[in-house]
């Protein structure tokens, strides 16, 4: 695992840093393979990534953008990380429908909805049960209290090694999540990560000994690149 942080002067430059090595990552995919895949993150800091994004001229019918982690809501809903990569990207470019894969949050058991999109998941990659595909990229962003995706402290999802994906749980609302030991397959992990109110998280993130149950961020250890990008705000105290 090769750990790269960056701190970025402020969150624009952020965005433009993230824009840069996700086409980079994405074009390098297609020339290998022929194709590409991305999960996305969702909260706030990624929205206006997308935006650029969506600016991009990339091979379109050869990208195909899943999700890191969902709230348990349709996809018109405000939270729904699906609607709001949609508005700020996917309705934007001429992606085939297929090429989308949205987490299902319809199924009144969030554990069915999880168990689909495993499912979907490895027919995408023709995975066997038990293999973990790789992601070309995965998204990531955390909380101020060291989650990242739907891997929230001390919750059953941080101890899930058997399954792709499962269902978090944040104060007791459900979430879609993949699990750490996908996350850690991907070829390329990049966090965005802005805000003095991160600070602390990540004090404790990059710190050579703490609890991953506290800090669930701290499990996401990928065998490929990790890239931690940051604003000075939120990496200032950082002596990472
Ligand atoms: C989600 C995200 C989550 C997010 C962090 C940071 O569904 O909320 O996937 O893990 O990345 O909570 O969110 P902000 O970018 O809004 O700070």
């Amino acid at each position: 695992m090769k750990r790269t942080v960056e701190v970025l002067s402020d969150k624009a430059a952020l965005v433009e840093r993230s824009l840069q090595i996700v086409v980079e990552q994405l074009k390098s995919a297609i020339a290998e393979r022929g194709f590409c895949t991305i999960a996305l993150a969702g909260g706030s800091t990624p929205k206006p990534l997308y935006e650029a994004i969506a600016k991009q001229d990339l091979p379109w019918d050869k990208t195909h953008v899943f999700w890191g982690d969902e709230r348990y809501v349709s996809a018109d809903h405000a939270n729904s990380n699906e609607g709001m990569a949609r508005k700020a990207w996917l309705s934007h470019v001429d992606i085939p429908a297929r090429n989308v894969h949205p987490m299902p949050t319809h199924q009144p058991e969030p554990s069915d909805s999880a168990v689909q999109y495993e499912q979907e998941i490895q027919a995408f990659f023709k995975t066997q049960p038990g293999e973990l595909p790789k992601f070309d990229v995965i998204l990531l962003g955390t909380g101020d209290d060291g989650h990242t995706a739907s891997l929230f402290p001390h919750t059953d999802a941080l101890n899930v090694s058997d399954r792709l994906v499962t269902v978090g749980n944040k104060d007791g609302q459900p979430r879609i999540t993949l699990t750490a030991p996908l996350i850690n397959q991907a070829r390329c992990v990049l966090f965005l990560v802005a805000g003095a109110n991160k600070q602390d998280a990540l004090a404790h993130i990059f710190a050579e000994e703490d609890d991953n149950q506290q800090y669930p961020a701290r499990m996401i250890q990928p065998e490929g690149e990790l890239i931690w990008l940051l604003d000075r705000a939120a990496g200032e105290k950082l002596d990472a």
